[in-house]
C-alpha cells in the first residue's frame, strides 16, 4: 500500500518522488490527482499504467503561474480572460500546444492541443517548487469514481503508487469543468466544478456544446466515454420509487416512495444545495457501493448550476458497461 503523509509534511518527500520520475497522489480542490512531472516520458508512461487507463486519453497539465500556462500552450485572449475569472479554481482550458511546450508527447496522447489548469493550495505549491507542470488525471483506475479522500486513493490505487499526500477531503468534489478555446470561441467539453452560466458571464459569450458520444474514434475529450465512474453496483437514475433491496442515493427534503425498504441511504444534501451535493457525491456512491447492494437509485436532481455537471457523472455512472475492458468484482451487468 502507499504511504500517506498529510499535506503540511509531504511538499518535500513528495518533490523528492516527482524528480525521480515517480508518482504521487494529490489533492485539489477538485479530485485527488495522479501526478507525476510533465516533461518526462517515464513518468507519464507510469500514469498510464498505474490507471489502466488509454493513452489516447491524454491528461491535464497542471501549471502554477500564468507564465508556464504560456510556455506550454498558446492562450489566446478568450482563454486569458477565462483563466484570469478562474484560476486558481476548477477550470481546465484546451488550447493550442506550443511547439516548444518541453512536456512529453504522451501527455497530449500526441494531439496538437493541450488541457492547462491552475489548482489552488497544495498542487499549485507543489508545481510551483518542482518549476515544471505537472500531468495529474483524477486517483482513479480508469472507468471508476474519481477519489475524494486520502482513503479513497489508497483503496482504489494505493497498491500502485508510492504515496499519497492527505489533504482531508477535497472541498469541490467534481473534477474541472473544461472549455475548449478554439478562434476565440469557447466549447464545452466537460460540464464540472464551475458550472456553465458562471462561465459564459464571465466570457461574455455563450459556450457551443457537441453531442456526447460513446465511440472513441471521434471523442474530443476522450475521458468522455459513455461508460465512467461506475461503482460495481448497477445505477438507476431519476428514482421515485424505492424497490426492496436498493440502496438510495437522495436529494432534498421530499423522499422516493417506499424510501423506508431502502438496504442504505445517503442524502447528498437535506437542504437541496447542488454545492454540497457536489461535494459529497463520488463519496456517497462509494460508501452506498460498499454496503453491498446490488442497485444504487438515484432520486431526481435539478439541472441548473452544478447541477448540470452532478447529472453528467450520474449519467455515466448509469451507462452501459460493456465499452469497457474486463473488470472483477461486478455485481451486475
Ligand atoms: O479536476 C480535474 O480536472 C482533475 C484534477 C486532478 O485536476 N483531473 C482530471 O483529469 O479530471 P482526468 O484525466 O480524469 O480528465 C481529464 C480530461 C479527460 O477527459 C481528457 O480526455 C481531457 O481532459 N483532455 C485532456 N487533454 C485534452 C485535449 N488536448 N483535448 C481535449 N480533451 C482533453
Ligand atoms: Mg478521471
Amino acid at each position: 500500500m502507499a504511504e500517506i503523509l498529510k499535506a503540511a509534511d509531504a511538499l518535500d518527500a513528495a518533490l523528492r518522488l516527482l524528480r525521480r520520475g515517480e508518482l504521487v497522489a494529490i489533492p485539489t480542490e477538485t479530485v485527488y490527482g495522479l501526478a507525476g512531472d510533465a516533461t518526462s516520458g517515464t513518468a507519464v508512461a507510469r500514469i498510464f499504467d498505474a490507471k489502466g487507463r488509454p493513452r489516447f486519453n491524454p491528461l491535464i497539465a497542471h501549471v502554477s503561474d500564468m507564465d508556464m500556462a504560456d510556455r506550454v500552450g498558446l492562450v489566446d485572449p478568450a482563454a486569458r480572460r477565462l483563466a484570469e475569472a478562474f484560476w486558481p479554481g476548477p477550470l481546465t482550458l484546451v488550447v493550442a500546444l506550443r511547439p516548444d511546450a518541453g512536456i512529453h508527447p504522451l501527455v497530449t496522447a500526441g494531439l496538437d492541443s493541450v488541457a492547462l489548469r491552475m489548482p489552488r493550495g497544495f498542487g499549485r505549491e507543489l508545481v510551483s517548487r518542482l518549476e515544471r507542470p505537472l500531468a495529474a488525471p483524477s486517483a482513479n483506475r480508469s472507468g471508476r469514481i474519481s477519489g475524494t479522500t486520502a482513503e479513497a486513493v489508497q483503496a482504489d490505487i494505493g497498491q500502485r503508487i508510492a504515496m499519497i499526500v492527505d489533504g482531508g477531503a477535497t472541498p469541490v468534489g467534481l473534477e474541472s469543468t473544461i472549455v475548449k478555446v478554439e478562434d476565440g470561441r469557447l466549447r464545452l467539453l466537460r460540464a464540472g466544478g464551475i458550472a456553465s452560466d458562471e462561465i459564459e458571464a464571465a466570457a461574455g459569450m455563450p459556450l457551443l456544446r457537441r453531442e456526447n458520444t460513446a465511440a472513441p474514434a471521434d471523442v474530443e475529450a476522450p475521458g468522455m466515454l459513455a461508460s465512467h465512474y461506475a461503482p460495481d453496483a448497477a445505477v438507476r437514475l431519476d428514482a421515485v420509487e424505492v424497490h426492496a433491496g436498493e440502496a438510495l442515493l437522495a436529494f432534498g427534503q421530499a423522499r422516493a416512495d417506499g424510501a423506508e425498504r431502502a438496504a442504505a441511504m445517503l442524502n447528498l444534501s437535506p437542504r437541496g444545495d447542488l454545492r454540497e451535493a457536489a461535494a459529497n457525491l463520488f463519496s456517497y456512491l462509494r460508501r452506498l457501493d460498499a454496503s453491498g447492494a446490488d442497485v444504487i437509485a438515484v432520486e431526481p436532481i435539478p439541472a441548473a448550476g452544478l447541477g448540470e455537471a452532478i447529472n453528467d457523472r450520474l449519467a455515466r455512472a448509469a451507462a452501459p458497461r460493456d465499452n469497457f475492458g474486463p473488470r472483477t468484482g461486478f455485481r451486475n451487468r
